[in-house]
């Protein structure tokens, strides 16, 4: 499957999954749906359910709570993990700023993920509580 074998590059190049080893790269890699997004595409919006988790691949998105931005995210990047650790409606809308591909994993396959790599879990940990951190805001109560 050459897509496979391009998706194995692509998640060597995102951080938190650096440390994993060849043959989980490839067992993500035969999980993850490619998707494009053009410029001004919703891709996740605040208080839906959580379906997917998704890396960046190419492009950048913004990401806003009650339409206050929060950020941009490009490459290597990574969004869409909290409603799915936590079970929860979406925390934030996420929008292609620019045309956008990402590697899209379902709600399963990224918990099954996070169980068989606790330290990939932690490193994930890391980075929520860090985003948590920079805008509490976000997140409080109404
Ligand atoms: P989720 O809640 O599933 O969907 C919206 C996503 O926006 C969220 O996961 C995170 O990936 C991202 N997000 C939410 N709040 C922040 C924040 N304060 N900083 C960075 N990213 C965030």
């Amino acid at each position: 499957m050459p897509e496979a074998a391009s998706y194995v590059d692509h998640l060597r190049k995102v951080p938190i999954f650096s440390k994993l080893a060849a043959k989980e790269l490839e067992h993500i890699a035969r999980s993850v749906k490619e998707r494009v997004y053009e410029s001004g595409t919703v891709i996740i919006k605040e208080g839906d359910p959580g379906l997917g988790f998704f890396l960046i691949t190419e492009g950048r998105v913004d990401v806003s709570h009650r339409d206050h931005r929060i950020r941009d995210m490009g490459p290597g990047e990574f969004f869409g993990e909290m409603a799915l650790m936590e079970e929860a409606p979406r925390s934030a809308t996420v929008t292609a700023k620019e045309r956008t591909r990402c590697l899209q994993l379902v709600r399963w396959d990224f918990r099954a993920l996070l169980k068989e790599n606790p330290d990939l879990a932690v490193r994930m940990l890391e980075v929520v509580v860090q985003r948590l951190r920079e805008h509490p805001a976000a997140h409080a109560e109404p």
